[in-house]
């Protein structure tokens, strides 16, 4: 690589000193989904008391703060993002004091705690949705959520053509005839946010988790909670080709309500953040989420579904640094979560699934097995290398692959329901991770129960282990999480080197890092190679490999 030229520079902090406060801009934040990560009631469901056990070995991993999936009293009909109380814990994870434990437990180990909030819907257990049950058409109960009567004679049609998420109509009828609004489960009924009331209880929320001491929140649906005037039938076709927005997503006017909660979280010590969870595109109206009066990051899913690509992934790095930069704010980097194939596997399937569909035992995309671990570590070592804010979801350090081996009965993701099994749901990455290789339950649960069954593989790539095994995944993380602190990488500045169509480098700092996409060996830049995300056989680098050389 001596014929190595600048190509372009581009700056992560924006003019932040990120040594001080906002910590933030430059954390790697690793999300615990609870029902999955580790079981100290033996019911087979994760619990509070289970995570507080287990926090050492997160902090010991070298992240900066956790952020958790909705542990709030909840039917479970969608993971817990069907809440019914936001001010209180689903006695499955535990109770208000396991919370404090838990938060208090994560504060001494120097972690920051986020939670998810969820204000597009609530759950149909929630108090506010019985009221608006019991209560009649045109009462101020309904007027919370999205009422409407129907359309066509005996209004017997949905009042529009929107459909949920999750697969079918996005709209209920109750037996009196009108039909409420549900953008995700029937199960999960809209709040109107033209209400002002639903503002109003949401600061409390806000308040009442602050209060606790959390140092933020996650927005589920950020995008979600203002729907168009008049609710328009959507025109799928006109949205595609960009000439109509989505009537439900993306609507200006949500900005309002991330600015009004800017004001609620400054008014407390500490840097408290919103993260918004935002499926918009292009980058620049994500960035919009994160203006210096509204959110603080947002999670770059461009990023996400960008393929093992070199000149695509450059493209989308150069893209999110931009948009975000203009704001002021930090890009953030993903690659997992509890919605998204696992990305050890959804990097290496062939051919590529359908959006959105998952994968299960009998799907035509496939991933080789050693061809995914490889390009799993090294899309994780790209990733690490970035500056700005990352995430990192439970289990990847471990290098779990999408658990396809789910019986229909044992799958409990409304998508596959709702759609008789057409998309396969979510199910695959949300498998309990395991821990102990020889325990029940992998120790997820010493009564050795799991909701979703543990595969015999789990036995291999359980934490203990890996633990202390420099070649494997596990030790992968800790290193590059380990250097990126000590490099500061978070805090950087990327400056593009040139290696050819199929492979990346770039310098961040004093490490330049350099990852090969394609089949062409790539030289490895002189000086010390302190990163490898695969045992280099040779001086050069075999496909799906990426090193960090400190190189002055
Ligand atoms: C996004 C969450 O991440 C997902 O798990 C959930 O199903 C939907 N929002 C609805 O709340």
């Amino acid at each position: 690589m001596t014929d190595a030229s600048t190509q372009s520079a581009a700056h992560a902090t924006a003019g932040h000193d990120s040594r001080g406060g906002e910590w933030w801009r430059t954390a790697v934040i690793y999300q615990i989904y609870p029902r999955s990560f580790a079981d100290a009631s033996g019911d087979g469901v994760g619990d509070l008391a289970g995570i507080t056990g287990r926090l050492p070995q997160v902090a010991e991993l070298g992240v900066d703060a956790i952020w958790l999936s909705p542990f709030y009293t909840s039917p479970q009909k969608d993971g817990g993002y069907d809440v019914a109380d936001y001010r209180d814990i689903d006695p499955l994870f535990g109770t208000l004091d396991d919370f404090d434990r838990m938060l208090d437990a994560a504060h001494g180990l120097g972690l920051k705690v986020i939670v998810d909030l969820v204000p597009n819907h609530s759950s149909d257990q929630h108090e506010w949705f019985q009221a608006a049950l019991a209560a009649a058409p045109g009462s101020h109960e309904r007027s919370r959520y999205i009422f409407r009567d129907g359309k066509g004679s005996e209004g017997s049609l949905p009042p529009n053509n929107w459909q949920s998420v999750f697969g079918g109509p996005a709209w209920t009828r109750v037996p009196d005839g009108q039909w409420y609004l549900h953008l995700f489960d029937s199960s999960q009924p809209d709040f109107d946010w033209a209400n002002p009331e639903v503002g109003d209880m949401f600061v409390d929320v806000l308040r009442f988790w602050l209060d606790r001491g959390v140092d933020g929140f996650r927005v589920d649906v950020a995008h979600g909670n203002v729907k168009a005037v008049g609710l328009p039938d959507v025109d799928a076709e006109m949205v595609e080709a960009g000439s109509m927005e989505s009537p439900f997503f993306g609507q200006e006017d949500v900005h309002e309500i991330y600015r009004r909660w800017h004001e609620v979280l400054a008014a407390y010590d500490g840097d408290r953040v919103l993260c918004a969870e935002a499926w918009v595109s292009p980058l620049e109206k994500m960035a919009r989420y994160v203006r210096p009066d509204e959110m603080h990051q947002a999670f770059n899913f461009v990023y996400l579904e960008t393929p093992w690509d070199a000149a695509r992934l450059r493209d989308v790095i150069d893209h999110s640094i931009r948009a975000f930069g203009e704001v002021g704010a930090p890009s953030t980097w993903v690659l997992s979560n509890h919605d998204t194939i696992r990305h050890r596997t959804r990097l290496a399937l062939v051919p590529p699934p359908t959006h959105g569909a998952g994968i299960g035992p009998t799907s035509a995309s496939k991933a080789d097995p050693t061809v995914s671990l490889r390009r799993g570590r090294a899309a994780t070592a790209l990733m690490l290398a970035l500056p700005g804010s990352a995430y990192v979801y439970q289990g990847e350090e471990l290098g779990l692959p999408e658990v396809t081996a789910i019986e229909a009965h044992q799958r409990q993701d409304p998508t596959f329901h709702r759609t008789a099994g057409e998309l396969w749901g979510r199910d695959g990455c949300r498998v309990p991770i395991p821990w102990e290789a020889d325990a029940p339950a992998y120790g997820f649960s010493e009564a050795g129960a799991s909701w979703l069954p543990q595969p015999p593989l789990w036995a291999e790539l359980a934490r203990d282990r890996q633990e202390g095994d420099a070649g494997s995944t596990l030790e992968l993380y800790r290193s590059a999480l380990a250097l990126r602190a000590e490099h500061s990488l978070g805090s950087g500045e990327l400056e593009w080197l040139d290696v050819g169509r199929t492979a990346l480098a770039f310098r961040n700092g004093d490490i330049t890092v350099v990852a090969n996409l394609g089949h062409d060996a790539v030289d490895v830049p002189r000086g010390e190679i302190v990163l490898a995300s695969s045992p280099l056989d040779s001086a050069s680098l075999a496909a799906d490999e990426v090193v960090w050389v400190r190189t002055h």
